[in-house]
């Protein structure tokens, strides 16, 4: 008997709404079906999605990150193939995982200043090993955090997020997490001299509305830590692996965090991997006698698939140069948008760094455009990016994102594998939707009558 994967994907993909629906999270199938963002997709190959017709999509929106190298790419498979068909003595746990040896050097030769690896099963697992490791190396409880920053959602990750919506409804949360605003050096101080502080932890470029440091600000903030004893983490869970034309995103304003956070890339899309890479005399604290030897850790963290997946993933990096390519097409694609500046309105701000690109919409200056804008901001903040979002997978099968709740930015972050051919379709669409957006009445401004309309039905059923 073996069971027929592909048939039973085939005979039942048609109810995968109502299964989730019945099943799992129906608030998610109900947003899906009230943006139309259920087509269905039945194949993904590389940088592209197909549905039920076999036509293809552009997704620019990479599962939340973890498509660096596109989908299914045929090194990363193969070499999973491969594990799946050999007899390694997976997660004995008495023992040490080769592969993960291999990994762990190779992941230090790109960042030469850290001499440690912890591997995990996600990005959320990364942070909370970190805060543990962060407290145990200074005997410190304090960890601090920005506001907007993006950590993940377990307890620890939780405690850090700085985002309401998220926290709310959860209870308490781990004790001496203190937030300070993103860029401000003088709160950071604040914070970081009552020296109780054991870590700072902040995303180089935080992935919510693509908010980039102001330059020097992350140079200043390692020297405050480093004046009050605090240790520096870089979550370049979404930033790390070359997204923004460096290995790391730090690179970019030339500093050496005391702990890095991998994960999302690191997994070629396929098996969930999360690495902390540290100095030797903070992971030395939390191992530092042999009854501790197991003191951290998580049953499914080194397994072979994952360190497999880890290992193909730097392999393709380096042989398709995709660091290299994250960076040309980022520039193309950053001086197309900011080139929308001042030609269309609504377009206020475009930032990033190679394939973590925003573009931040705002209130426009004519009146019959700002009174649609400002109904919209009324009913439902952060709604009008929708009214891009929609048309641009609708129109011209793009998949974009928006980057938080209540927010005016669109996002995208496409694997690194995209190219010319892509990014001619990139700019074509988007000039066409937010041309579109312009236009006052027009089919924009009716799609978003609809979804205030669609969602004051929804509340009044509950
Ligand atoms: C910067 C950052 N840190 C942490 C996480 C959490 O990772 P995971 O969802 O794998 O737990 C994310 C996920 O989006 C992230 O973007």
């Amino acid at each position: 008997m073996s069971l027929d994967v592909e048939r039973l994907f085939a005979e039942r993909e048609a109810e995968r709404y109502a299964l989730h629906a019945r099943y799992l999270n129906e608030q998610m199938v109900r947003v899906l079906k009230t943006i139309g963002f259920d087509q269905a997709y039945r194949r993904g190959q590389g940088q592209y999605l197909y549905d039920r017709d076999n036509r293809q999509y552009l997704d620019l929106l990479s599962g939340w990150g973890v498509f660096a190298l596109g989908r299914n790419h045929p090194v990363v498979r193969d070499s999973l193939k491969q594990v799946l068909d050999s007899d390694f003595p997976n997660l004995v746990q008495m023992d040490v995982s080769a592969l993960a040896g291999v990994l762990a050097e190779r992941l230090l030769r790109y960042v030469p200043h850290l001499e440690k690896v912890f591997f995990a099963n996600s990005g959320a697992e990364t942070v909370e090993a970190s805060l543990k490791f962060a407290r145990a190396a200074t005997g410190r409880d304090g960890i601090v955090y920005c506001d907007h920053a993006y950590h993940g959602l377990t307890y620890g990750a939780l405690s850090l997020n700085g985002d309401e919506i998220f926290r709310k409804g959860f209870g308490s949360l781990v004790p001496g997490c203190v937030e300070v605003p993103f860029n401000d050096l003088a709160a950071l101080e604040r914070a970081l001299s009552s020296k109780k502080i054991a870590a700072f932890i902040v995303e180089p470029i935080q992935g919510k509305g693509v908010t980039m440091p102001e330059d020097g600000y992350l140079s200043s903030a390692l020297d405050l830590c480093r004046k009050h004893g605090t240790l520096f983490i870089a979550d370049e869970i979404q930033t790390g692996l070359g997204r923004t034309g460096r290995f790391l995103a730090c690179e970019h304003w030339g500093i050496e965090p005391d702990i890095v956070l991998l994960s999302k890339s690191l997994s070629g899309g396929h098996v969930p991997v999360g690495a902390v890479l540290t100095r030797k005399w903070i992971f030395d604290k939390v191992f530092d006698r042999m009854d501790r030897a197991v003191v951290h850790g998580s049953t499914f963290a080194k397994n072979d698939m994952a360190m497999a997946a880890g290992l193909a993933t730097l392999e393709v990096l380096e042989s398709e140069k995709l660091m290299q390519n994250a960076e040309r097409i980022g520039g193309r694609l950053l001086a197309t948008f900011t080139g929308m500046i001042g030609r269309h309105e609504l377009v206020k701000d475009v930032r990033g760094k190679g394939l973590m690109i925003g573009i931040e919409f705002g209130s426009p200056r004519s009146l019959t455009l700002k009174a649609s804008w400002n109904l919209l901001e009324t009913a439902n903040s952060g709604l009008f990016c929708q009214l891009i979002v929609i048309p641009l997978l609708k129109d011209h099968r793009i998949l974009t994102q928006v980057a938080g709740h209540g927010n005016h930015t669109i996002k995208l972050l496409p694997p690194f594998i995209i190219t010319d051919a892509d990014c001619d379709w990139i700019e074509k669409s988007f000039e066409a939707v937010i041309a579109d957006a312009h236009r006052v009445p027009g089919a924009i401004w009716s799609l978003g009558k609809t979804l205030i309309e669609n969602a004051a039905k929804a509340r009044a059923s509950g």
